[in-house]
């Protein structure tokens, strides 16, 4: 009762301030759309047959599988339910779930160092995305010979204002979009897009499996080679569990705080890591069975799909029209995935400093296009400029998936397992007693409390060379 009486009063506060009245999802519908839209990006198309290819197929696929179950749903499932109790900005819901002088709400600021850092390189690879949809078009990327597709690809990465023009193209477009605002803006958007990315993939999906020889790429999905799992494997496996649901830095309490009262959490974010595990193994089998059955590598890592894929595609009959079609559906991921990440400080802003939207989304864009831009020349001008071995580029991939991301992740199930507790996360996920759903709460709470936290912090320390 006392909450419902404080949510009434901030009510009217807010409304006789005549602060901004907030924006929300218009329905529940567009709630799954719009977090299935934010989870399904580049991670799936780019990462997760990048990682899987250079890290043992079928083994890696089950490491990853075993993060997101264990450790990205739980979390997903926490963030949720804080933005939504609170219903503000991811810093600041921290700071109201939180008793008073603890500062939780350090996870937030966190998650916005975050959301800069995995902003600037994403943008860079959407950048790229957007340019091979576009050079599709005209032809030209298309050749049979690896060779060529990479010098290819190397002539746009090292062409420093080709970078730069279409990595801020992709932030303006990302910026349009998010400055119509949440459901107008986010929500319509994925709601017409994601269906399209569906059947593009499906389509892709359906050419690359009836190839001859796609079996072996079948099998390399299927057979699992445990000899190449080692720390720093299974960590790579957690950090894209997280990268993958889009957690641990912040956007999940963002989009939680847009959800409708009577959404039910648990049941939105499990079909949420259902259709986001769907969607990468129907980019793994997109994608590996053409490149076995054109006999290319399966390891080439980040260039796997500017430089195989390309030459695969050339190499099969109608090649060209899929080409097309797989860039095109792979912007499309990337722009649901983006909006979430853009909304983190755009909703701090608006929130906090009651800024407008507007200037809310130019200001961010400008940090980002000045934070981008070191990652986004990191393979011409910058390539041999390297931070502990790393180009800014990958550092800024590394330092996010692999660190920063697991320790937001791991100190939200520790507040929320013991700190914020079991009554608090019953009310939430109930819906104030609406739903009865008790045996889901209390496995949940268990796993966030004694399975997830000491698992993050395990795959961590080994994967980090720590123990
Ligand atoms: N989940 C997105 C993807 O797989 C990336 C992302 C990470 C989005 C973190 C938001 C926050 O592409």
């Amino acid at each position: 009762m006392a909450t419902t009486t404080k949510e009434q009063a901030q009510a009217t506060s807010t409304e006789e301030r005549g602060l901004n009245k907030r924006d929300a999802f218009a329905t529940g519908l567009g709630v799954l759309v719009a977090t299935i839209g934010s989870a399904v990006g580049l991670g799936n198309i780019w990462k997760f047959p990048s990682l899987t290819g250079q890290n043992g197929g079928a083994a890696f696929i089950i490491v990853y599988v075993l993060c997101t179950v264990l450790v990205g749903l739980p979390v997903m499932i926490s963030e949720h339910m804080i933005g939504r109790t609170a219903r503000k900005d991811a810093v600041n819901s921290l700071r109201e779930v939180a008793p008073k002088g603890q500062p939780w709400w350090l996870i937030g600021a966190a998650g916005g160092l975050s959301a800069f850092l995995i902003m600037a390189f994403y943008s860079s690879v959407a950048g790229w995305v957007f340019a091979y949809a576009f050079k599709g078009i005209t032809g030209s990327i298309l050749s049979t010979d690896p060779a060529v597709t990479s010098q290819n690809f190397g002539s746009l990465t090292t062409s420093s204002w080709e970078v730069l023009f279409w990595q801020w193209l992709v932030l303006v477009w990302v910026g349009v979009i998010i400055v119509m605002g949440v459901a107008k803006g986010i929500e319509r958007t994925t709601k017409r897009l994601m269906p399209l990315l569906f059947v593009l993939l499906l389509i892709v999906c359906i050419r690359s499996l009836t190839l001859d020889g796609a079996g072996d790429g079948i099998e390399f999905l299927l057979k699992p080679d445990f000899s190449k799992l080692t720390g720093s494997v299974v960590l790579a496996a957690m950090g894209l569990a997280f990268f993958k649901l889009s957690v641990g830095m912040g956007t999940m309490i963002t989009y939680g705080s847009y959800f409708k009262d009577e959404q039910n959490i648990p049941m939105t974010a499990t079909k949420v890591m259902l259709a986001d595990l769907s969607i990468s193994l129907l980019a793994g089998l997109a994608i590996f069975p053409a490149v076995f059955a054109f006999g290319f590598n399966v390891d080439a890592g980040p260039s796997l799909l500017f430089i195989t894929i390309p030459a695969v595609f050339a190499s099969m009959p109608g090649g060209s029209v899929f080409v097309v079609l797989f860039f095109v559906l792979t912007a499309i991921a990337a722009t649901g995935a983006m909006l979430s990440i853009v909304e983190v400080p755009v909703a701090y802003l608006t929130g906090q400093f009651n800024m407008q939207r507007r200037n809310a989304t130019i200001l961010t864009l400008v940090l980002l296009a000045i934070m981008g831009a070191p990652a986004a020349l990191s393979f011409g001008e910058l390539s041999d400029f390297t931070i502990a071995g790393k180009t800014v580029f990958d550092l800024y991939d590394y330092a996010t998936s692999n660190v920063l991301l697991p320790i937001g992740g791991l100190f939200l199930c520790i507040f929320v397992g013991w700190v914020w507790g079991f009554g608090a996360v019953e009310r939430a996920l109930t819906n104030r007693g609406t739903l009865s759903n008790a045996r889901t709460i209390r496995f949940f709470f268990m796993v966030v409390k004694y399975i997830t936290p000491p698992l993050v912090l395990l795959v961590l320390l080994d994967g980090l060379n720590v123990i």
